[in-house]
């Protein structure tokens, strides 16, 4: 199995708090691994280091061998690996068209100030409504991004990601805020996308563990900054305790 995204004995401190601690974890070829465990295990702060926005303290990230500390979101994108930023919050007034086009456009390292000519150019313009229609947001390309349902603006959202042109995706809990039935839509949603667009591994943070189970090649289990479990998803959830210490009940209650 090619490894794509490696941490190596990785710690992270916050002044004198340590948030993560010796975590060595690994995302192959073909694998969706969820990173779960209560609040304020890490999640975040691991998503944070593996797409080089934060330095570890000790231990190596590294991406397809590389190590990536201070490489920053836009080199990372270049080299392949991606990340939803939420980019709905950023530019609420945009449309989806132009929210998808400003992925498509910075991927193929064209300048903004070429933004203006964007609408003639049908290249951009192609890959724009490729990438709309593979997440079922054809139909609203002039929306404003802020007027979407919220189930649309996450999907706008993985989308920006996926215009990249990823070869390894993450995605902070995707599903937030949004239904039952349309958590299930915008997953499904991105793993067919996957699948189309030849993404090679996605890490997924999330809290719901149906999606967990459902979608995850591999679960890896956070709590107090360390690795509690590494396991395929028919293992983790044979086991009632670590299910427990990760959704953060406590015994008896
Ligand atoms: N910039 C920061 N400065 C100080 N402490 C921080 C900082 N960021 C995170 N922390 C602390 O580090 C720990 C891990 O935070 P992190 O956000 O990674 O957790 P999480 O697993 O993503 O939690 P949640 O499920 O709530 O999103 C928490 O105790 C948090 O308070
Ligand atoms: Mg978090």
């Amino acid at each position: 199995m090619t490894l794509l995204l490696e941490t190596r004995d990785v710690s992270k401190s916050y002044g004198t708090f340590s948030a993560l601690e010796g975590v060595s974890m690994a995302v192959h070829q073909g694998e969706l691994v969820s990173v779960v465990g209560p609040n304020g295990a890490g999640k975040t702060t691991l998503l944070n280091l593996l797409t080089g926005l934060l330095e570890p303290t000790s231990g190596e990230v590294l991406f397809m061998g590389k190590n990536i500390a201070g490489f920053g979101p836009v080199t990372l994108a270049d080299q392949g690996l991606a990340r939803a930023f939420q980019l709905i919050q950023i530019f609420p007034r945009l449309t989806v068209w132009e929210t998808i086009a400003a992925a498509v456009v910075s991927r193929q390292k064209k300048r903004w100030v070429l933004f203006a000519r964007l609408a003639a150019d049908r290249e951009i313009g192609a890959r724009v409504r490729e990438v709309a229609e593979i997440f079922g947001l054809a139909r609203r390309l002039d929306t404003i991004a802020a007027t979407l349902s919220q189930g649309e603006k996450k999907l706008l959202d993985v989308a920006s990601a996926f215009a990249l042109d990823p070869q390894v995706i993450l995605l902070d809990e995707p599903t937030s805020g949004v239904s039952t039935a349309d958590k299930h839509l915008i997953m499904k949603t991105l793993i067919t996308a996957a699948e189309r667009v030849r993404v090679k591994g996605i890490v997924l943070v999330e809290h719901d563990m149906d999606l967990v189970a459902a979608y995850s090649t591999r679960i890896i289990a956070l709590s107090e900054g360390r690795v509690l479990a590494d396991l395929p998803p028919g293992e983790f959830f044979s086991d009632r305790d670590l299910i427990e210490t990760v959704i953060g009940k406590r015994r008896g209650h």
